[in-house]
């Protein structure tokens, strides 16, 4: 157990068909805390660097293309093992496949156009948080008064 930050992008789809509220609801309600919370149409370069990892992949000038086809909402996000439980939260790539009671899967139906990216590993999320919070005062720090609620303090948070 380690107290995680990780970056979440609510991807051109979720925010033109006005899901951005359902989605950030499901992350509040979870108990995860908001850190920071950015809407901007960002310039291609910042997609080329954040999907780097897929550079050589065959979906990947597509992926550019569409990650820059609208505006994004990016949130930082900070809990116990916060990047597992957004990763299982968000459900599989494919919206189709993806199991009920998830994002993907509650809210969608596509592959490519999947509603929302979560970092999958503490590397990437160090790295995806600096693309997109480059500065260290956009994050907040701040103690929300239901910590004690959502933790057992005690046993998760020592
Ligand atoms: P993400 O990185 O956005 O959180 O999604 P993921 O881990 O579930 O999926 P990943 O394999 O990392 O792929 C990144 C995103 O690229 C798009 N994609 N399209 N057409 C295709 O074959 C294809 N494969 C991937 C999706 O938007 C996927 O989320
Ligand atoms: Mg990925």
């Amino acid at each position: 157990m380690a107290v995680q930050r990780t970056l979440v992008l609510l991807k051109p789809d979720a925010v033109q068909r006005g899901l951005v509220g359902a989605i950030l609801s499901r992350f509040e309600s979870k108990g995860l805390k908001l850190l920071g919370l950015k809407l901007r149409q960002f310039e291609p370069s910042v997609f080329e660097a954040h999907y780097e990892p897929h550079k050589s992949k065959p979906f990947y000038p597509g992926l550019v293309k569409y990650m820059t086809s609208a505006p994004v909402v990016a949130l930082a996000l900070e809990g116990v093992d916060a990047i597992e439980v957004v990763r299982n939260m968000m459900g599989a790539t494919n919206s189709r496949k993806a199991a009920p009671g998830t994002i993907r899967g509650d809210l969608g139906m596509s592959f490519s156009s999947n509603l929302v990216h979560g970092s999958d590993s503490p590397e990437s999320a160090q790295r995806e948080l600096a693309l997109f919070f480059g500065d260290a005062r956009e994050l907040v720090n701040w103690s929300p008064v239901a910590t004690p609620w959502i933790y057992n303090v005690a046993e998760e948070l020592a």
